[in-house]
């Protein structure tokens, strides 16, 4: 079966609507309706008028798609495509620590359950955190979760001073300080430009911090250099497909025996067969309860409000 010409029957046939991240396999990015980032396919979610939307992501950003459109059908190719960073902020914990500090407004990262969001005040991601903190007025102390490194990015930038959940992303973790340092010494033409779930010691090196997409925008305005890309490698899809001769290399991992990059298992879960199959057999379908929905989906909108 000529599987990419299935999809797009099953597609037209069903008025489905396929949103890839970045960080998807490239057969993947390559069939999808759109390929952004996590605000980008948020926002491509909030006004869809498809009847189903596949989600060729991880569960948090389908979640959020199912959160803003309860009436439609939301799929996953592969169900258990979780994410680390959600995954280090339980909300039972997250709730003591919330009622711990009642004046605190509660900003969350988008790469959390939906339970964290419905304890949250405002959600951002990576390309709106620095603005959506910066709408919270100066004197009012804020809860940053769940992940510590762009927190703290986010507290340097803005000179604020956030009380940060102890989360983190295993990809962007697994960058090696001294394999950064010696490649950049080999190739010290090549800019390092990062994506800001890094930790510390890399954003340090970086000429560029910013989302997927801010990555993608600066490699597009600086085409004619070379650059040390830290972030999941299957970005470099997207950048070599606008900018094919750009040179780039993907950032080291500490344990890069495999891939000498970093790379997401669990945005890799999903394949262009378990695509196709979730799109015939309309599962794993994504469910939200109601009330959970509901307290998440203000922190939500008010995040699609700040970032208009
Ligand atoms: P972006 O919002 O930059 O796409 O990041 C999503 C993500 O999961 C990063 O690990
Ligand atoms: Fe989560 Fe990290 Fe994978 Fe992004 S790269 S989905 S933050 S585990």
């Amino acid at each position: 079966m000529d599987l990419v010409k299935e999809i797009k029957r099953l597609k037209e046939e069903k008025n489905a609507v396929i949103l890839a991240h970045y960080y998807q396999v490239a057969e993947i990015q390559d069939i999808a309706d759109y390929v952004g980032d996590s605000l980008q396919l948020s926002q491509k979610a909030a006004e869809t008028d498809a009847d189903i939307i596949v989600f060729a992501g991880v569960h948090f950003m389908a979640e959020t798609a199912k959160i803003l459109n309860p009436s439609k059908m939301v799929v996953l190719p592969d169900l258990k495509a979780g994410c680390s960073l959600a995954d280090s902020c339980p909300p039972a914990d997250f709730e003591k620590f919330t009622k711990a500090h009642p004046d605190h407004v509660v900003i969350t990262y988008v790469n959390c359950s939906a339970e964290i969001k419905a304890l949250s005040d405002i959600v951002c991601t990576s390309s709106n955190a620095i603005k959506i903190v910066e709408s919270v007025p100066k004197d009012t102390p804020i809860i940053f979760a769940p992940d510590k490194n762009l927190g703290h990015y986010v507290a340097k930038q803005t000179g604020r001073d956030l009380l940060l959940w102890d989360g983190s992303c295993i990809v962007h973790e697994a960058f090696s300080i001294d394999k950064l340092i010696e490649l950049h010494k080999k190739n010290p033409d090549h800019k390092i430009i990062a994506h800001p779930e890094s930790e510390e010691h890399i954003l340090n090196t970086a000429t560029y911090v910013g989302s997927t997409s801010g990555m993608i925008n600066f490699v597009r305005e600086h085409a004619k250099e070379k650059f040390i890309v830290a972030t999941e490698a299957g970005i470099l899809h997207k950048m070599q497909l606008e900018m094919p001769n750009t040179e780039l290399i993907p950032a080291p991992a500490v344990d890069d025996n495999t891939c000498a990059c970093s790379e997401c298992h669990f945005m890799k879960m999903n394949t262009l067969q378990k695509l196709h199959d979730c799109l015939l057999n309309e599962s794993p379908q994504i469910e939200v309860p109601e009330d959970i929905r509901v307290r998440a989906l203000l922190p939500i909108e008010r995040m699609l409000e700040l970032s208009k």
